[in-house]
């Protein structure tokens, strides 16, 4: 596995891949690596020869109040895992490679799609997603990247980006993993105490709770979301929004019809996480992607 933190570098030895014809994916990711990063690695090595995993904590898609400086980082442990799972190609800069002098004055934006969920409540989050994996993007050219869904808004702002501002890239979006009693795997849940983590797994079973209504026939979104409210409840958790949207541009919708997210964000304790499942219907049968 190589390992570089400079752009030339990195687009020297892409270069040179793409010359003999392979194919190349990227997985960006803020790293202190998990099974569900992993996950993305297994499924990029599927579509792809060479794969590049960025690890890289963004400063410009932290809130001030946000946690950029204790964001979790461990760089040595996470070479070991990425090079275990056949990674080949480590992108790791320094905040001032990718933003030289500061703040940028250039930002990827997107209108609509930030209105709701945890662009609501996360302000200039996605902004700063968007502009740096646009410049992941056109630093790697890769041909697939891949994103979890577990971040189903990062996931199809991305896909809506590419798409409308022609990268030549297409954007494959993986499931979520989850510890065995279901909890969505996060690097923010080593902030959890015992006891918090114990109630976190509430999360997974109001969407299990939403997943069963809708099997059940029930497509109001309102009855779906205040029976998992129920189940969220707990002394430590605090509900930031439970919402069914659309999935084509995340507004709020009143029945269940289409392709659509039921997503939640809640903090247990003080921190913050977030959940969803995706639910599609073939001649009024649903099905989800959780
Ligand atoms: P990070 O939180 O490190 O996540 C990197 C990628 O791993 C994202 O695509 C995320 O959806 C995926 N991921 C995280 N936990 C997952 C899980 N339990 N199951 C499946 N996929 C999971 O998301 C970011 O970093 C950043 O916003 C980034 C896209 C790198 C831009 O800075």
């Amino acid at each position: 596995m190589l390992v570089t933190g400079n752009i030339d570098e990195l687009k020297a030895l892409i270069r040179a891949h793409r010359a003999d014809g392979r194919k190349i994916s990227l997985v960006p990711t803020m790293g202190y690596l998990h099974e569900g990063h992993l996950r993305l690695v297994d499924l990029a090595k599927e579509r792809s020869d060479i794969v590049v995993m960025s690890i890289f904590v963004n400063p410009t898609q932290f809130g001030l109040k946000e946690d950029f400086q204790r964001y979790p980082r461990d760089i040595p442990r996470d070479l070991k895992l990425a090079d275990g799972r056949g990674v080949h190609i480590i992108f790791s800069p320094e905040v001032e490679t990718m933003y030289p002098g500061g703040t940028p004055l250039s930002f990827v934006d997107i209108h609509r799609l930030t209105d709701s969920l945890c662009g609501a409540s996360r302000p200039g989050h996605f902004r700063g997603v968007l502009t740096v994996v646009a410049k992941l993007l056109h630093i790697v050219e890769p041909d697939i990247a891949v994103f979890g869904r577990k971040d189903i808004q990062q996931l199809v702002v991305i896909e809506r980006m590419a798409r409308e501002l022609d990268f030549p890239v297409e954007i494959v979006g993986a499931p979520t993993v989850r510890e065995r009693d279901g909890l969505a795997i996060s690097s923010r849940n080593i902030y959890l105490s015992r006891a918090e983590r114990a109630e976190a797994v509430h999360l997974y079973q109001a969407l299990l709770k939403g997943r069963e209504l809708i099997r059940g026939g029930e497509r109001a979104a309102r009855r779906i979301t205040s029976a998992m409210e129920k189940v969220l409840a707990g002394p430590a958790t605090r509900i930031d929004y439970l919402s069914a949207v659309n999935y084509l541009d995340l507004q709020p919708i009143e029945v269940l019809r289409e392709k659509g997210i039921v997503a939640l964000a809640a903090f247990v304790g003080s921190t913050r996480l977030i959940d969803n499942f995706i639910v599609e219907f073939t001649d009024g049968e649903p099905s989800f992607s959780i």
